[in-house]
């Protein structure tokens, strides 16, 4: 009786709480002052801001150090630490989410925040043409949270054939589906809050860290995209079940604020004494004795310090910084360090891949159905409420995977369809993603936000890889990224993105559509102008022009077998040459995946840590 009545005490008086009037009003000044200061505000360059000339002190000594506490970070620190005789620090460039990473829908503006990296590409030839400079933008999260903090939360593990693909580079079963499968549900917890949203249960757990769950409502568009992928015969099919099809998205909110990975796993066991994480520590260096880690240097609040190592360093700075830090140590390709003045410790293919899922964002449709315009405060409201259009990052609110001609008949999707109900752009959409004045003028100026719909084709197994690289031996200036997706001698990765187009312009036709009298928005590209408007012709050239990388940065450090093919690291996740020096984040996909990457790179998280307690018979 006591219990109940504790429970439901617990229940209502927050919910009830949450809606005085001074809440509502901070919320909206948070929100419209994150969108002002986004019009402003000027991206990082450089890491400068760490740098210190103090020479280092020691900070003392611990087991297991971590570097970076993003996706795969957070996951890692969070099992080591299970084992309270180890002790684990965490070392952190960013410092921790705040109500603003919170709410889902602030997703662009996050990005003018102290919470983005901001990296840039080199300028490039067959992408990314649309915008400035020919430059691809590469946002990366920094914080507790990583990239999650900004990222678009979207749940898509990948399919049964892509584990099968990572089994093979592996050479071991753990990497193959059955085992991957057993990590995702170990991770999750889902909540099946939408019953008319496809779940297959026996593909989920719901004992773990990670909440998946359905934004809410749906809206009449988001249906209307489900009745059209009906009548075309696809299915509407939960996607995380190695299934074809279209749903509404599985994200990782919790009652519709976000769930970045720190707030999933470090969150809930940040008191264990045997855990410290230290927010606005930039690693520069891992040294090395002969195959050992020994110790992680670092800056921290203008100082420089270096760290001992008791077990093993365990190295997730993401895909861009995992290689950065390893290059900077002496651990990379030979030629590039020695061009750099580099000392090589060990030579290794290291940042020599870089893989991405292409985005083209270029098709905006026009309906009859106008999405309700409301004043800021009652979606403030809403989203206390954990409902409506706040609670979910850029209304991100339907996805739909479909075999291309190259995989027709198999059950591995190539496409990805993403599908935007209304107010898919805002004020600083273009700023986003560097676009021309041109190619806003054309793209997105006089588009009706509420009333126009936008889906996004997604290319997914890219065949084009790009690179990073170092700059200079200095850690404080950032990397050289070159994208150069689209750029395969077979054209079939936009040949891919083409088949896509051709696909919406499908479900356009279907009954479902036409009853919204749904139509092509947004004028011809200038930039293509040479060629008649829609033509195969047409497409190719706007692919190029507004395509994006779709922020899946992932494979640098590939796992696999042979060092000569490339490989970084074993299946233990163990680098080349190196006792002790693991690493745990998406750079070590061994190949692109039909999903998206947090939920992958949480399980590598949760493989890691399993791997370092078979090491030691902690299991
Ligand atoms: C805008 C955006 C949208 C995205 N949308 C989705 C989505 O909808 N669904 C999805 O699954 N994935 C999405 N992603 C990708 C996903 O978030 C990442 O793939 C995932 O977070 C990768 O995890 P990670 O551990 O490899 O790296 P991260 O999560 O990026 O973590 C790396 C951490 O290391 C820290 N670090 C880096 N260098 C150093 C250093 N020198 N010293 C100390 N710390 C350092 C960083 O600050 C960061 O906290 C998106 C990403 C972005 C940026
Ligand atoms: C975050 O929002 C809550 C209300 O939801 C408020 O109590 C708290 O003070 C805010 N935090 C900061 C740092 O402003
Ligand atoms: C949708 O876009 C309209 C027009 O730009 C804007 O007034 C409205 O606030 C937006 N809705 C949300 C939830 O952002
Ligand atoms: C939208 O367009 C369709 C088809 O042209 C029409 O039947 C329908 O009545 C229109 N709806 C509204 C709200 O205008
Ligand atoms: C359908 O949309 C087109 C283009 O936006 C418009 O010209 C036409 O009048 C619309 N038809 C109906 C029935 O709403």
């Amino acid at each position: 009786m006591i219990a109940t009545l504790l429970a439901v005490f617990l229940l209502v008086v927050p919910l009830h709480s949450q809606y005085d009037s001074a809440t509502v009003e901070y919320y909206a000044q948070l929100i419209t002052d994150l969108y002002e200061n986004g019009q402003t505000y000027q991206q990082p360059t450089n890491a400068y801001e760490y740098y210190s000339h103090i020479e280092r002190q020691k900070y003392g000594n611990y087991d297991f150090v971590v570097i970076g506490a993003g996706a795969g970070g957070s996951v890692a620190a969070s099992r080591l630490s299970e084992i309270a005789t180890w002790n684990v620090l965490v070392l952190e460039a960013g410092g921790y989410g705040d109500n603003a990473t919170d709410v889902p829908n602030l997703y662009t503006p996050i990005e003018f925040t102290h919470y983005n990296w901001a990296y840039n590409s080199t300028p490039q030839k067959t992408c990314c043409l649309g915008a400035q400079n020919q430059i691809c933008l590469y946002p990366r999260g920094k914080g507790v949270g990583g990239s999650t903090l900004i990222n678009g939360l979207v749940y898509a593990r990948g399919y049964k054939s892509d584990f099968d693909k990572w089994e093979k580079f592996a050479n071991d079963k753990r990497w193959g589906y059955d085992s991957v499968l057993h990590y995702f549900k170990k991770s999750e917890n889902f909540v099946h809050n939408d019953k008319e949203a496809p779940c297959d249960p026996s593909y989920h757990g719901t004992g773990g860290y990670l909440r998946v769950e359905y934004h809410q409502p749906n809206s009449p568009q988001l249906n209307a995209f489900l009745e059209a992928n009906k009548e075309l015969g696809f299915d509407i099919a939960d996607y995380n079940a190695n299934k074809l099809g279209a749903s509404q998205t599985q994200i990782n909110t919790i009652n519709g604020k976000r769930l970045d990975d720190a707030k999933a796993f470090l969150h809930p066991v940040r008191q264990r004494k045997n855990l410290k994480i230290l927010t606005h520590s930039y690693v520069t260096k891992i040294l090395t004795d002969k195959g050992v880690a020994t110790a992680v240097e670092f800056s921290h609040k203008g100082k420089n310090y270096f760290v001992e190592v008791n077990k093993e360093v365990i190295l997730a700075a993401g895909t861009i910084g995992t290689p950065q830090i390893l290059m900077w140590s002496g651990i990379g390709p030979k030629r590039h360090l020695n061009n750099l003045k580099i000392d090589v410790v060990a030579d290794l293919e290291v940042g020599t891949v870089l893989r991405d899922n292409t985005l083209f964002y270029g098709i905006t449709i026009h309906t009859n159905y106008t999405e309700p315009v409301r004043p800021l405060r009652d979606y403030v409201e809403d989203y206390l409420k954990g409902v409506g259009p706040f609670t979910i990052a850029n209304n991100l609110a339907g996805v739909g995977f479909y075999e291309s001609s190259y995989t027709k008949g198999t059950g591995t999707p190539d496409i990805e369809l993403v599908f935007i109900p209304a107010n898919a752009t805002n004020s600083l959409s273009a700023k986003r993603v560097g676009l021309t004045e041109e190619t806003y003028e054309d793209l997105w100026k006089n588009v009706d936000v509420p009333q126009s719909l936008v889906v996004y084709v997604v290319s997914l197994h890219d065949v084009s890889t790009g690179t990073v690289r170092l700059k200079s031996k200095n850690p404080y200036d950032y990397p050289m990224i070159d994208s150069n997706f689209l750029s395969d001698r077979g054209n079939k990765d936009i040949k891919i993105i083409y088949e896509g187009i051709q696909l919406v312009l499908k479900l356009l036709k279907t009954k479902a559509f036409r009853k919204m009298n749904a139509t092509l928005q947004g004028r011809p590209l200038r930039a293509c102008r040479n060629n008649e408007y829609l033509s195969e012709g047409y497409w190719y050239c706007a692919i190029r022009q507004v395509s994006s990388n779709l922020y899946h940065p992932l494979g640098t450090c590939p796992m696999g077998t042979d060092i000569k093919k490339g490989a970084v690291v074993d299946s233990k996740l163990k680098v080349f040459g190196f006792r002790n020096l693991r690493i745990a984040d998406a750079s070590v996909f061994p190949s692109p995946l039909a999903g998206h990457p947090n939920a992958p790179t949480v399980m590598v998280g949760e493989q890691l840590g399993d791997l370092v307690k078979l090491t030691y018979n902690k299991n």
